[in-house]
């Protein structure tokens, strides 16, 4: 989506912000189209049922069901190619996963296997296909599993799906309870086209049937993966971060709005978010790389003053630097949002007095892997912080499925946030002040790289968002 629109938006939803953090009362019914029936009673969908360390104990659903991305390219290629340099892809297929993956399956050794796989490889919980040995992308690369299954949140995942899902709320047993409605194998394709037609699709075997839902317009059909809640606390809830916004939930824009805009006449299959392909450093030049840069650019404005006033709120008195900064989220979430224990914003701010020497400083890192130290209380950072015990006690943990209890540092949903500096200037300065903020983000936390990918951890990017500067007159 492009800015203007964004803004446009905003200036919407500035009027309605006010409430943002009351209790939902946001009907589940209504979409962002205003579409008021979501599921539908005619359309038959497959069942399964699981036991209670989240393993099938019976299903509907045969794995050749499925169709592998690879059948779509010959006839969806500008699509196939797109989700096939998107994450939904590598879902699965990623070293960072594998190796958390691992652990999980040793502090959970019954449900760890499946907990994860529900929303990473869905084809293999939905069929209860067995993942045993399969423990590193090389395990995978040389295993004869499916193909469906390594493809991760592959096209038949979403293109079978003919209900919103429920939430899934996690318990304290860490087991998978996902609840897809997923329709395979029945050779028709469901998506947002609008009386399409399939009946010449016949001839090549590809599916001979397809049908528009209005699901696919709504922001509900991201909730199967997209809305979690762990030992009932709301640390992946993504969707419901948008649904509780009224203005969102009422007017939109859609998930699909912002991450899955027109390209030509095709919606965008490159998923783009926040996480880039750096293991073995970055390709600036990838078109993953341009779309996740164009996204972080329109996430957040930074500015040197209050919200809503110009910047002679920034002033010096007795020798102090009164400098505010606010920061304003333009995403249909909070900022971070996903999994925000992993992500980091926040803003470096240098001041430089006339001669450009540095004179304070703060949120400038000289590695990109430095760690950000979360008890300044001088530093603007946005993220979570996960505790293994109570009441924010205990150890910091970087795996929600050990977290008891959980720090929200996130931005709020289209909301700002504003914090004043007070910098003493010497006495013996003169002349012009001059203030640089930038915001700044990484995917990850430099911690969590060091315990499941430490061998990246040199290549760990650190994105520009937005940034705002500002000179001041010493009086
Ligand atoms: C032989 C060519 C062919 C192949 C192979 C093929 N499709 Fe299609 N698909 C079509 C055509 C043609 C349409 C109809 C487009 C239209 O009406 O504008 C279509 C439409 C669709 C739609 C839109 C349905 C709607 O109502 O919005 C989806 C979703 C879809 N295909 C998914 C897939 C998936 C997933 C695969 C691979 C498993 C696949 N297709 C393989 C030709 C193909
Ligand atoms: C107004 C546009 C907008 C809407 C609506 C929107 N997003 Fe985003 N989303 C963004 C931007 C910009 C970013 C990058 C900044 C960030 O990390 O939040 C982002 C980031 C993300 C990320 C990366 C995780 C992260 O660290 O924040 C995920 C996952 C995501 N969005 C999913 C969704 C889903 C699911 C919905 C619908 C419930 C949605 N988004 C609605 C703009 C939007
Ligand atoms: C994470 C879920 C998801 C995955 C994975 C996915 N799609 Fe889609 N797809 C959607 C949604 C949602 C829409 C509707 C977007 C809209 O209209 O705003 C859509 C739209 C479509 C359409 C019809 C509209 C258009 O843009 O042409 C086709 C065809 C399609 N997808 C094919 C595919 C194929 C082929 C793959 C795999 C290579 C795939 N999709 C993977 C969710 C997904
Ligand atoms: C079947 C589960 C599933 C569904 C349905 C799904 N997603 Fe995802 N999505 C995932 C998983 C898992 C990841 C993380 C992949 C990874 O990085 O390992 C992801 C990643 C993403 C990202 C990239 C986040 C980043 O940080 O870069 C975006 C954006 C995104 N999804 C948007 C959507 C939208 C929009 C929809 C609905 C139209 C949707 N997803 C539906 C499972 C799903
Ligand atoms: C309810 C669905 C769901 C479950 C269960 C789940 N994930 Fe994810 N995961 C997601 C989605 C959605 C994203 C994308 C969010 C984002 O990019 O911010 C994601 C992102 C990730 C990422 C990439 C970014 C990051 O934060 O590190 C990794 C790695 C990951 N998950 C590992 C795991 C592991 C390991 C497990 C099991 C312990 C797991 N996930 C369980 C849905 C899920």
């Amino acid at each position: 989506m492009n800015l203007l629109k964004l803004k446009i938006y905003i200036c919407l939803f500035v009027l309605f912000s006010c409430s943002e953090d009351s209790p939902s009362s946001s009907n589940n019914n209504i979409d962002g189209n205003g579409n008021t029936n979501l599921n539908s009673d005619i359309i038959p969908h497959k069942e399964y049922s699981l036991d209670s360390f989240g393993n099938i104990l019976d299903t509907e659903i045969m794995i050749e069901d499925f169709d592998s991305a690879a059948t779509c390219k010959n006839c969806h290629e500008e699509i196939y190619n797109q989700w096939a340099s998107s994450f939904h892809a590598l879902s699965f297929n990623d070293p960072i996963f594998m190796s958390m993956w691992s652990s999980e399956k040793n502090s959970h050794p019954e449900t760890g296997t499946m907990y994860c796989v529900q929303c990473h490889a869905p084809a293999a919980f939905v069929t209860g296909y067995s993942l045993e040995g399969i423990n590193s992308q090389s395990d995978l690369k040389h295993s004869d599993i499916p193909n469906i299954i390594k493809e991760g949140v592959s096209c038949d995942i979403c293109h079978t799906m003919v209900q919103k899902s429920p939430t899934v709320h996690t318990q304290d047993n860490i087991a998978a309870v996902a609840e897809y409605f997923l329709n395979p194998g029945e050779d028709i394709k469901y998506g947002s086209i609008q009386d399409p037609d399939c009946s010449a699709n016949e001839e090549s075997g590809a599916h001979s049937d397809c049908q528009y839902l209005p699901l696919f317009k709504s922001s509900s059909s991201c909730k199967p993966c997209h809305d979690q809640t762990i030992r009932g606390m709301p640390i992946e809830t993504t969707v419901s971060q948008w649904d509780e916004h009224p203005p969102l939930a009422m007017f939109g824009p859609s998930c699909q709005d912002c991450h899955m805009p027109k390209i030509g006449s095709h919606s965008s299959h490159y998923f783009a978010g926040v996480d880039l392909l750096f293991y073995d450093g970055v390709d600036e030049s990838s078109d993953q790389y341009q779309q996740v840069i164009n996204l972080l650019e329109q996430s957040a404005t930074i500015h040197l003053g209050y919200f809503d006033t110009v910047k002679d709120s920034i002033y010096i008195e007795d020798n102090i630097l009164y400098l505010p900064i606010t920061v304003n989220n333009l995403t249909g979430h909070r900022l971070p949002s996903g999994t925000p224990f992993s992500r980091e914003a926040w803003v470096e701010i240098k001041v430089f007095d006339s001669e450009g020497n540095i004179i304070f400083d703060k949120g400038a890192l000289e590695n990109p892997y430095d760690i950000i130290n979360h008890d300044d209380p001088d530093i603007i950072l946005y993220t979570t912080i996960l505790y293994d015990q109570e009441n924010l006690e205990g150890n910091i943990v970087y795996e929600p499925s050990k977290a008891l209890s959980y720090d929200d540092r996130t931005l709020r949903t289209l909301f700002y946030d504003s914090h004043q500096y007070q910098i003493e200037i010497e006495n013996s300065l003169s002349g012009l002040i001059t203030v640089k903020a930038r915001m700044l983000f990484r995917s990850f936390k430099p911690q969590i790289l060091n315990e499941f990918h430490p061998s990246s951890i040199n290549n760990l990017p650190i994105i520009e968002i937005c940034s705002d500067s500002v000179s001041v007159m010493i009086p």
